[in-house]
């Protein structure tokens, strides 16, 4: 009896390993799946339309339509035929299967680089979309725009409430004083960083959601073990807005494109402090200008500012611990 027990426990350690060895390491190897790339070719040369080639996956509120805009208008770029740039394909539209992902990129692409974003990839559930994009296309790059959490959390909150909530910024510090004790709460109860992570990810549809998408530190640690540094270009929002030509040069380089976007072609406008393009040869007509400035709208409160710094400190720490680089945030 206790011989049977032995074995079946070997058996079972046996199995454990063989399917450990079966997952694929996208880490050591990106070139796992070579039976996919026969099968499932991402890019196409009949009128399926192809995989894209990178995905902008956040994080949402950090000017991605803005960049999007002028990415587009160097008419160097696929986008999705939709009247946004976004698929939402691994989140929402994953049930619609693989023929209408590449049913929206069918247009004639010619030596254009097919693009889409869909800025809540970065913090959204399933925890497994950076492999699945890897499986569609294994030499899928992403760009990452990151930005100051607390201006992000306060412009998702506007965004989700602004139609109905006369007080703004009244009715942010309640959900501020309410969610951040409790996501607070929450997190120091799972005492390890794999659990404090799945917490955060189980949140991502959640009322916490604005507050939680900041949390960049734990939603990095889940794409970094997909995309490496050559496949992960992470930007600063804030680039965008003081210096948009630093940006677009590091995205150019990135992909490998064509230099289309120069600095010279920015022009700062004195009235409003935005840099715009002004029409060149390459781009003809550009989109006018960067983020535009919202004026008509109340700034929360300094005490919900500092309450927000506080919460958010260790995790900007141990963020630009792992990228090397520190972010201007407070
Ligand atoms: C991208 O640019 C094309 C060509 O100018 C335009 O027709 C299209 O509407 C733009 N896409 C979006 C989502 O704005
Ligand atoms: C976009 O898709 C629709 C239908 O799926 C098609 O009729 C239209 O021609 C497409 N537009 C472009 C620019 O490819
Ligand atoms: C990143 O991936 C590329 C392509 O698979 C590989 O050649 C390169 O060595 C990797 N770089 C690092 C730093 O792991
Ligand atoms: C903006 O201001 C600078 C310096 O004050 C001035 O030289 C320039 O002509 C102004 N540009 C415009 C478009 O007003």
């Amino acid at each position: 009896m206790k011989r049977l027990r032995k074995l079946l426990l070997l058996n079972v350690i046996g199995i454990v390993l063989i399917i450990y060895n079966t997952i694929p390491d996208y880490r050591t190897n990106r070139n796992t799946f070579p039976h996919l790339q026969s099968t499932t070719p991402f890019r196409d040369s009949t009128d399926k339309g192809g995989f894209p080639d990178v995905i902008v996956i956040g994080v949402e509120g950090c000017g991605n339509t803005v960049m999007m805009n002028f990415l587009n208008a160097t008419g160097y770029f696929q986008v999705p035929n939709r009247t946004t740039y976004s698929s939402d394909f691994f989140t929402g539209n994953w049930e619609r299967g693989e023929e209408w992902y590449r049913s929206l990129f069918t247009q004639e692409n010619g030596q254009r680089i097919t693009i889409e974003n869909s800025p809540h990839y970065f913090y959204a559930y399933p925890p497994t979309i950076p492999q699945k994009m890897l499986t569609l296309n294994p030499n899928m790059k992403v760009i990452l725009q990151l930005c100051d959490p607390i201006q992000r959390a306060f412009s998702c909150y506007v965004h989700n409430h602004k139609h109905y909530t006369p007080n703004i910024a009244g009715a942010f510090a309640e959900y501020a004083r309410v969610h951040l004790l409790q996501l607070q709460g929450e997190l120091n109860t799972k005492i390890d960083f794999h659990h404090q992570e799945r917490h955060v990810l189980s949140k991502w549809n959640s009322r916490n959601r604005c507050i939680q998408a900041g949390l960049y530190v734990y939603h990095l640690e889940r794409w970094q073990k997909s995309f490496n540094h050559s496949r992960m270009l992470i930007l600063d929002g804030d680039d965008m807005i003081r210096e948009p030509w630093t940006s677009y040069a590091k995205i150019q380089d990135f992909l490998e494109m064509p230099k289309l976007i120069h600095k010279e072609d920015w022009v700062l406008n004195n009235k409003t402090g935005q840099y715009c393009l002004k029409p060149s040869s390459r781009i003809p007509k550009p989109p006018l200008c960067v983020q535009p400035k919202s004026t008509d709208i109340q700034q929360p409160k300094e005490e919900i500012i500092s309450a927000f710094t506080t919460f958010y400190k260790p995790y900007n720490e141990e963020l630009f611990k792992i990228l090397g680089y520190r972010y201007p945030w407070q």
